[in-house]
């Protein structure tokens, strides 16, 4: 006989935000003629909250405050205000003792399809909370691989546009080659990767691309600039060429979901011994004890 299918239920129903409300999150709607649907006209945020404490909250709503500014949306929340939102989101969710990312979108709203901005638009306002495990710390040890490839995006990877199907592809890509990254170049120069930024080490110096249009100013490498300047830890600005990619001692990976990762393998070819370095072992520790000290 065969088992009817039955729909696994939704025990345990996520609240997420939405305009001015909390509601869970399967009963969501937005409509069809949203801006963010037909245009993908708007922005996003990823903000980590560890044991229920949003991590470098004032620098996330600042790069809000400038994706914002950049596409003429007016912010429609005080810091406060988006504080309070994302705090509550926490709570209702379960996730006051434990680690979970946030997600926030704003997009220009809902209007009849026209290229031209509407002119009075009200902005749509959307925030879900999701797990973020831990580093496998197997993961860690084996280090990640990567491709790379060239940056197919546009001319504005500075913005955290919601309009990201050149990272997908390029993500699904090394998926598709058993990788975990896709390491972008343009010009001839390392930009980031698909969906982190990219550091390298060389005779002991800590280098990351230059802040411009062709990467997004990720939270989580300014923080490690901050951390390398702390620990008096050699750190620059500067352009990356692919050479000097292939010729590092050791590359890494940030973001705020996987914090800093080791690449242990370009192209399916050792950085190195094939070993995560000494440098981002250092790293790694310094960034565990600032997450620590936060806590306190
Ligand atoms: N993205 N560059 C790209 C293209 C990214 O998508 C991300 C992160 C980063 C790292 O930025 P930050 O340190 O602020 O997370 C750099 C996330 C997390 C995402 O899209 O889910």
């Amino acid at each position: 006989m065969n088992t009817p299918l039955t729909k696994a239920p939704l025990e345990d129903t996520p609240i997420c935000y939405l305009n001015g409300e909390f509601t869970p999150l399967k009963d969501a709607k937005v409509s069809v003629l949203d801006r963010g649907f037909i245009f993908a006209d708007g922005i996003y945020e990823v903000i980590p909250a560890f044991a229920g404490k949003t991590f470098r909250i004032e620098q996330h709503l600042k790069r809000l405050q400038d994706n914002l500014t950049a596409i003429k949306i007016e912010n429609p929340y005080s810091i406060t205000q988006w504080r309070a939102i994302f705090n509550d989101l926490i709570v209702k969710n379960n996730y006051s003792n434990t680690d979970c990312s946030v997600y926030l979108q704003v997009t220009r709203g809902v209007a009849k399809r026209d290229h031209i901005f509407p002119s009075n638009p009200t902005a749509t306002i959307f925030a879900m909370v999701n797990p973020l495990p831990a580093a496998n710390p197997e993961t860690l040890a084996k280090g990640l691989s990567v491709i790379i490839r060239d940056d197919i995006r546009w001319q504005y990877c500075n913005i955290k546009s919601i309009s990201l199907l050149g990272n997908i592809i390029l993500k699904q890509e090394a998926a598709e080659h058993n990788a975990d990254e896709a390491i972008l170049v343009r010009d001839g120069n390392v930009t980031e990767g698909a969906v982190s930024n990219i550091f390298i080490v060389k005779d002991g110096v800590i280098k990351t691309p230059v802040k411009d249009k062709k990467l997004l100013p990720g939270i989580t490498r300014d923080l490690i600039i901050e951390i390398a300047a702390q620990h008096g830890l050699a750190c620059q600005e500067t352009n990356i060429t692919k050479d000097e990619l292939l010729n590092a001692d050791e590359v890494w990976l940030s973001s705020s979901t996987k914090e800093v990762s080791p690449v242990c393998f370009i192209e399916n070819k050792a950085v190195a011994d094939g070993t995560p370095g000494p440098h981002w072992a250092k790293m790694y520790q310094f960034f565990q004890e600032y997450k620590d000290s936060l806590k306190q």
